[in-house]
């Protein structure tokens, strides 16, 4: 391995390695609240580090049941910091009716004398109801005694969950079974900056300082009272931060007319060894430590989302989405935190003996976070659910593969990169269009001088069952011949600058405004702007690519807008910054659904997303450079977007930048089949690279993971069904599959589809001849294509498979059924009424389960109940593999439906039991022998499972049966 390494690095060396701009984006340092927070949190560590006890200003009064909440779990508590006593705080309790008993914990500056506000409406878009239904009161056991309350809740009556409140100095910890899971307030570290005053000039000082010295008065005395608090000092709390009230970076100046307003959260994770989430990072799935000796990296995970420039492969840096939760993992719990905040936050991880610590600070909006009680992964992913939504089911096309460059520059190109992938036997079912389709990037207005009758285009590729996907971005020519742009205006919709007038700024278009898509009188409009009385050069085959929508402003700070802008409102940038994506990428969802009567399922991608984001549609990693670094860490984010309820979510196969040799490029289409979104896409000044344009054997390299994809599109369409009904993600780490296995904590280079059992590896070492692949389960695993068999084992174990450029780990976990079809046609709308394969892995005990999900993958008429969900079983019914194989309907539905009396002919053609010992004596079905083929096991060290494989047993899939495998 490490000859190997040597061999390789020299090379990468080599390369003309294309970097970030680093200068383009900020550090911690270089912003003010970041830099005023952390350095207060970071004296305060230090003080506690050199021996001087600290204690949190911060306590609660008596708590009050919430206000209009009637016997509801909600309590209120009166908030104070010791250090600014006339500023009143309110901390709020709820205990939610959903999710096992998930607690929210709210905290806002109340009565105050300023005139600004707090933004207070993340959860209005992040949660599918802003204020989720309250536990009963009756189910709730509250107590409160001498500065103490204990709330007893959870989902059984066993009560096991507990909030115990400190309140003097403030602390706040859930308890599961008695043993700490989430402390707020651990370190102490927690702070809100209420509102004040600008400072005032020179000649006033004389006055200020009046003020000053009554309340430092009070505070000494408040100082006095805190227990154990010995040297506490305001002064840390309030840095002489120049950039308090007018922030200059480079040469945009922030007004900041509100001040400071930022808030600091620390959370610690006593029983955790593992922290997952808070996408989206190019960074390890476990994410590592920012902070301490043992930092890894030198900033905290920054969210802020940004249009970035050839990012970096393993980085803390903001990329272009933001999902505020993290899943904090040890071997007997799991238990998340989803902290609603839109503004530009950084988080610190820290690894210590006494579990995982967090501190966030962000720059504006109220405290508003959720505490998800797990206790294992799936229950995160279910409570997840319960507040975001669950994903939707995409349309089937949007699972199989897409085909894009920035740009098919013609109508012609268009269908002849179709036909050529026709010619080449490889299936395709969308193409796209990058920008250059629209007349001087006026989305909407096709350049017709290429694309001459774009409808007939349309047409011609929705005749061979192919969709189209175009680009409309957010940024709108400034032009008052474009008549998006004077709409908008007219309709007073656009994103404002500080000053009230519209915002411009440059992008692809040149001079370009913003709709401001938090203003609901956008909504209509955007959504009629794409109806085919008006978008008439559009069809149902056409589907939307939102790209741009962090935003993207060329001329703006860190290539965004500036953050004193102003929204719906009077809202600032600042506030909402991080939502911006999803609100453009929720309404033009909306609109893709509702043109056509009957609706169709959308499909939209977006590049910017939030808390929510899955709702609204895919989303891909953005610009990668097609590098093997960048390729080998492309697994760690779509598994960590993933458990963020992002896990439609893929990369641009072959890279985005750059040229790579046939050998990545295979590589990355053997990752593409196994990403839950899957589309080639480059950059304009790259070389075409069309998988039909390689020689052999790239070619057939390249056309055997197109065709595996579109066999295995049931197993993908299964896991997006679980995504669109329990809000499970597509692919699942080791850690949520095994969360007891801690061997495979950290594992983020392999994953699970769904419930499958599929195992997948991407290689992504060039040369590489073997890959080691983790084995958790206590079974059997067989090669996917049926070459080896991996013996069951009680110990997680690594194996190492040989993977020369054709192959790579591709593996069934014992004890699942997989169902794929194997006639693999130019377009998955043509698959509709092939058979299926049914591969039964037997598990350790003989037994295997499965399911099939399927219905028509367009409309939406399986929200009626139109659709089959089978459930596959094998039970051994005696010695020697005898065993019968059965269907049954998974979850209660009427077999009589529609759909499934359009699909009541679609046949299994075939059956393979993987694992048999024996030669079975016969294979009956409702009494008539059925024929069937036997292969021996090889045993031995290089095992070969032993194999029945049934033709044609004459069962249709979406109906009862049994297959009989007699001994
Ligand atoms: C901690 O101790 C060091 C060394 O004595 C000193 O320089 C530093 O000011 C102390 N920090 C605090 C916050 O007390
Ligand atoms: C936000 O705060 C304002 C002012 O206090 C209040 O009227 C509004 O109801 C709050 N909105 C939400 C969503 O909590
Ligand atoms: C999505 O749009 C709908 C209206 O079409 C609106 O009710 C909802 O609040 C929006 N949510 C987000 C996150 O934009
Ligand atoms: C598997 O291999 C990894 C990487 O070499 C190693 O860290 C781990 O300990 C191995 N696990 C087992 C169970 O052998």
């Amino acid at each position: 391995m490490r000859l190997l390494l040597a061999a390789i690095l020299p090379l990468l060396l080599a390369v003309d390695v294309a970097a970030v701009k680093h200068e383009d984006f900020k550090e911690c340092h270089q912003t003010s609240f970041c830099r005023r927070l952390r350095s207060i949190a970071a004296r305060q560590e230090e003080a506690v580090a050199n021996g001087t006890a600290f204690a949190s200003p911060y306590s609660l009064g008596n708590p009050v049941a919430t206000p209009g909440t009637q016997s509801a779990a909600s309590w209120t508590f009166p908030l104070t910091s010791s250090l600014y006593p006339d500023i009143s705080f309110n901390l709020r309790v709820d205990v939610l009716a959903q999710g096992d008993g998930i607690v929210r914990i709210r905290a806002d500056e109340v009565d105050s004398a300023s005139q600004w506000k707090r933004y207070n409406e993340t959860a209005k878009w992040a949660l599918v109801d802003a204020e989720p239904n309250l536990a009963r009161s009756v189910d709730v056991q509250f107590a409160h005694v001498d500065g103490m309350t204990a709330i007893e809740y959870g989902p059984g009556p066993a009560q096991e969950l507990m909030l115990e409140i400190v309140h003097s100095p403030l602390k706040i910890t859930m308890k599961r079974d008695g043993m700490d899971q989430v402390v707020f307030n651990d370190r102490d570290l927690f702070h809100v900056e209420h509102y004040r005053a600008k400072q005032l000039d020179e000649g006033d000082e004389a006055e200020a300082e009046g003020t000053e010295a009554a309340s430092s008065e009070d505070a000494a005395q408040a100082v006095m009272q805190a227990p154990k608090a010995e040297k506490i000092d305001r002064s840390w709390f309030e840095e002489d931060d120049k950039d308090a009230f007018e922030e200059r970076w480079k040469k945009w100046t922030d007004t900041k007319p509100k001040g400071p307003e930022g808030f600091s959260l620390d959370f610690s994770f006593p029983n955790a060894d593992h922290i997952y989430g808070l996408p989206e990072h190019a960074s390890p799935l476990s994410l590592p430590s920012t902070k301490g000796e043992d930092a890894y990296y030198k900033e905290p995970y920054r969210l802020w989302n940004v249009d970035i420039f050839e990012y970096e492969a393993d980085s803390p840096m903001a990329l272009y989405g933001a999902v505020p939760l993290v899943h904090a993992h040890g071997k007997v719990n799991t238990v998340g935190v989803l902290n609603l905040v839109g503004s530009e936050t950084w988080v610190d991880v820290t690894h210590q003996p006494e579990g995982v610590r967090t501190h966030w600070v962000s720059e504006s909006g109220i405290v508003d976070f959720l505490i998800l009680p797990g206790r294992r992964p799936v229950d995160l992913f279910e409570q997840y659910a319960s507040l975001t939504g669950a994903a939707q089911m995409p349309p089937q096309f949007a699972t199989a593969y897409h085909q894009c460059r920035w740009n098919y520059n013609t109508q012609a190109e268009v269908i002849e990169v179709q036909d050529e992938f026709d010619k080449a036997d490889m299936p395709l079912d969308v193409t796209w269009l990058d920008i250059e389709y629209a007349e001087e990037h006026r989305y909407f207005d096709w350049d017709h001088k290429h694309f001459p009758e774009p409808k007939k285009m349309l047409d011609e590729v929705e005749a061979k069952g192919r969709k189209m996907v175009a680009i409309v971005d957010p940024h709108i020519k400034k032009t008052d011949s474009f008549r998006i742009y004077t709409d908008a205006r007219d309709l007073d919709v656009l994103v404002k600058k500080a000053d009230n007038s519209d915002f411009d700024g440059w992008c692809w278009t040149g001079s370009s405004v913003w709709v401001d898509f938090f203003n609901p009188k956008s909504w209509d409009w955007w959504t009629r702007m794409f109806s085919f009385n008006v978008w008439k050069e559009s069809s149902k085959a056409l589907f939307i690519w939102n790209d741009m929508n962090e935003p993207s402003v060329f001329d703006g700070p860190e290539i965004t807008m500036p953050k004193d802008n102003i929204h719906d409102g009077g809202w600032e940038h600042r506030d909402v910054h991080n939502i911006n994506g999803m609100m453009f990428h929720n309404q033009t969802q909306h609109a893709i659904t509702v043109r056509d009567t009957p609706e169709l399922r959308p499909f939209v991608l977006s590049r910017s997303f939030f808390a929510g984001s899955h709702r609204y549609g895919a989303v891909w990693i953005g610009d990668n450079l097609g590098t093997w670094d960048h390729l080998a860490g492309e697994t760690a984010v779509f598994l960590s977007n993933s458990i963020a309820g992002i896990s439609f979510v893929g990369s641009d196969v072959g890279g985005f930048f750059g040229n790579p040799t046939p050998e990545l490029l295979v590589r990355w289409y053997q990752a593409g089949a196994f990403m839950p979104f899957f589309r080639a896409h480059a950059h304009i000044d790259t070389k075409r690279r069309e998988p039909y344009l390689f020689e052999e054997p790239t070619r057939s390299y390249l056309r055997d993971a197109l065709r595996l994809r579109y066999a295995m599109l049931p197993v993908w369409y299964n896991a997006f069904h679980a995504a669109a009904t329990k809000g499970y993600p597509v692919i699942w780490p080791h850690y949520a599959l095994f969360p007891e296995d801690e061997g495979g904590f950290a594992i983020d280079d392999q994953y699970y589809i769904g419930d499958s059992g599929v195992l997948f590896k991407p290689v992504v070492a060039e040369g590489a001849q073997e890959s080691t692949v983790y084995l958790a389960a206590d079974q059997p695993y067989y090669d996917y294509f049926h070459r080896k068999l991996y013996y069951a084992s009680a110990k997680p174990r690594n194996i190492t498979i040989a993977t020369p450029l054709d192959q790579f780990p591709l593996l069934i976990e014992g004890g699942h059924i997989v169902p794929t079809r194997e006639r693999v046609r130019r377009t998955s709308s043509l698959m509709w009424q092939d058979p299926f394969t049914l591969t039964v892995a037997l598990g350790k005990d003989g037994s295997a389960t499965g399911q099939l999900y399927l219905d028509d993958g367009e409309t939406l008429a399986h929200t009626q109940g139109e659709f089959i969900h089978r459930r596959f079983s094998y039970t051994p019914t005696g010695k020697n593999g005898a065993g019968k194989l059965s269907s049954a309907a998974h979850v209660v539905y009427d077999g009589a439906n529609a759909w499934a009396q359009k699909i009541a002919h679609v046949k299994v053609e075939r059956i393979v039991i993987l694992g048999h010992e024996a030669a079975p004596s016969s294979v009956t079905v409702a009494g008539e022998a059925v024929q069937f083929e036997y292969t021996k096991p090889v045993k031995g060290r290089e095992p070969v499972p032993g194999k029945v494989v049934i033709k044609n047993p004459g069962i249709k899939v979406g109906a009862d049966w049994e297959v009989v495998v007699a001994a």
